[in-house]
């Protein structure tokens, strides 16, 4: 056997360990700290000291594309691009969106999700030119809301080009969830690309994922690689590029080129320490973050198709929606069931559709849905199954439980209830008794072709999670723009949920939980604006 396909065999091996070895499971949760101290929380946010900063202008400034305006995004005027529009796009995609106090606690949230408001992901610029910005990779720092400008290169001679990176900081997550933090820094990273696109659709912009990338030039572009820049154990691992289609954008992506400017950079800066002890270690995160690495891959650009959709409920500026998402942390579980045309728009929209965040995802589905339906309009509450590719629905019958009845459910898309009846107790069980399962008007599995995407390249482990993430971005913002709220899910039990299914091998496997329903604010929570601190 060639030697690649044998480190390949191995690589996923330790990716099929990995994925078993964290799986929560009705009896044990799996491996993370016995204790936690608070007081050497990581900071959640990076700093490079030694570096030049450029601030970007104040926050706040809306955009006037309305959210439905997203469903054509080809009829929004692209906005130039300068430090003005730069900064809109950062703030709407990775930007703080509030202040939260309670008592002498005071945390930050951003327009992008995390589990645990943990925020592993990091995010760097390249500009190849001079347009906005002279050439060079800058850290985009979203407490301060400005760009720590890590590296300066001559800029090319061809068409200027602008690039963004996301990274992951392993660390800040595994701190508090130990080995199963790694699932949830891929989850991140789906949310943050999602986030990307639609705060470029505001701006008239389109993400390109170059899914192609290697890690190894991802690392070295935006200098990750420089482990004397880095505190050990608080490094950040490479995790997606794409390119930003602002007002003006090269056609052409040319790797060669990009790795030959960097090779001349003049780079600043060392990062801060994030926390003073690591007295916890993940072993098996660098191990599944070694296997799961992507080397260069061919260009795949998969086109969704274009798939019109009903209208929204609440039709804001996209801004605003943008900057009220929220986490539901409780639901009010005897509120008006949720209206079947918001329930059929939610489901619509998390279809792919030639519209964003799908114009930053390159492949065909992968991820289906199982849905807990609990209270929504003319929709008996069941079990039900929403598969998202075009395919037949034949692999799935036969891979559940035969005691399915698979009952065609009218609706403008193919849905299947494969169980009538109450299933609340169940949602709230297999998702880690967390009641927000249950009290909400759906919640929902999302099922992954696992062991075959493995199998064929390790490193699709990440991507599986990404896909789970950029779903459950979509689901964020329909939900607001029904007028309820979401969730994001990341604690559940995997073969509890599986065993509900009937499924007992990896062909699938349960990678991500939400629930949507009508939200109960906590009153004791203050709410702080979230950029008061700059002004
Ligand atoms: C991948 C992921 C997993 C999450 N898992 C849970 C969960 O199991 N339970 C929960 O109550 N919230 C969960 N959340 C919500 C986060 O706690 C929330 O995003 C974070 O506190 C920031 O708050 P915000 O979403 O309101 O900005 C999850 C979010 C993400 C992105």
């Amino acid at each position: 056997m060639p030697d690649e396909n044998c480190s390949s065999l191995t690589a996923s091996k330790a990716v099929f360990h990995y994925h078993q070895r964290t799986k929560h499971r009705l009896d044990a949760y799996a491996k993370g700290p016995t204790s936690l101290d608070w007081e050497d929380q990581p900071d959640p946010f990076r700093r490079f000291e030694g570096c030049d900063t450029v601030p970007l202008p104040l926050p706040g400034r809306e955009v006037e594309c309305l959210f439905g305006d997203l469903d054509r995004p080809e009829k929004i005027v692209p906005q130039t691009l300068n430090l003005d529009s730069l900064g809109l796009f950062l703030e709407l995609a990775l930007g703080l969106s509030a202040w939260k106090q309670y008592g002498p606690d005071r945390w930050a949230l951003r327009c992008n999700p995390s589990s645990g408001n943990l925020h592993p992901t990091e995010a760097y610029l390249i500009f190849t030119g001079t347009s906005a910005l002279p050439a060079g990779v800058y850290h985009y720092l979203s407490h301060d809301h400005l760009l720590e400008r890590r590296c300066h290169f001559e800029p090319i001679k061809s068409e200027p080009a602008l690039y963004i990176g996301l990274s992951s900081i392993h660390w800040r997550e595994a701190w508090k969830y130990g080995e199963r933090a790694f699932r949830y820094c891929q989850h991140d990273a789906g949310h943050a690309l999602a986030a990307l696109s639609y705060a470029a659709a505001c701006l008239g912009w389109r993400i390109e994922l170059l899914g192609e990338t290697a890690d190894a030039d991802l690392a070295g572009w935006l200098g990750l690689d420089r482990a004397e820049d880095f505190i050990e154990h608080e490094r950040e691992a490479p995790d997606l590029f794409c390119r930003v289609h602002a007002s003006t954008s090269p056609d052409r992506f040319a790797p060669t080129e990009l790795s030959e400017c960097l090779r001349h950079a003049r780079w600043f800066g060392k990062a801060e320490r994030l926390s003073r002890y690591h007295f916890y270690r993940w072993p098996v995160i660098d191990d599944v973050a070694h296997a799961a690495q992507k080397p260069a891959t061919p260009a795949e650009r998969w086109q969704a198709p274009v798939r019109p959709l009903p209208p929204v409920s609440y039709n804001l500026p996209t801004g605003r929606l943008i900057r009220q998402r929220r986490s539901a942390q409780h639901f009010d579980s005897r509120s008006a069931a949720l209206a079947l045309p918001d329930f059929q728009r939610i489901i619509q929209a998390v279809l792919p559709n030639a519209k964003p965040p799908f114009t930053a995802w390159n492949w065909a589905p992968q991820v289906h849905f199982l849905l807990f339906v609990h209270r929504v309009e003319s929709l008996e509450p069941g079990l039900y199954f929403l598969p998202r590719g075009t395919g037949d629905v034949d692999a799935f019958r036969q891979a559940f439980s035969k005691e399915y009845a698979w009952e065609t459910v009218a609706a403008p898309f193919a849905l299947y209830r494969l169980f009538a009846g109450n299933v609340r107790q169940a949602a709230k069980t297999l998702s880690c008794h967390q009641s927000i399962a249950s009290d909400s008007a759906f919640s929902l599995g999302m099922l992954a072709q696992f062991a075959d995407n493995i199998d064929a390249e390790p490193w699709r482990y990440r991507r599986l999670f990404w896909e789970c993430g950029l779903l459950g971005q979509i689901l964020y913002l329909e939900a607001e723009a029904a007028g309820v709220r979401g969730t994001g899910i990341g604690c559940f039990f995997d073969d509890a949920v599986h065993g509900v299914l009937g499924l007992t091998d990896d062909r699938w496997q349960s990678l991500y939980h939400f629930t949507v329903g009508e939200a109960l604010e906590d009153a004791r929570l203050q709410s702080l604006p979230p950029y008061g601190h700059l002004q």
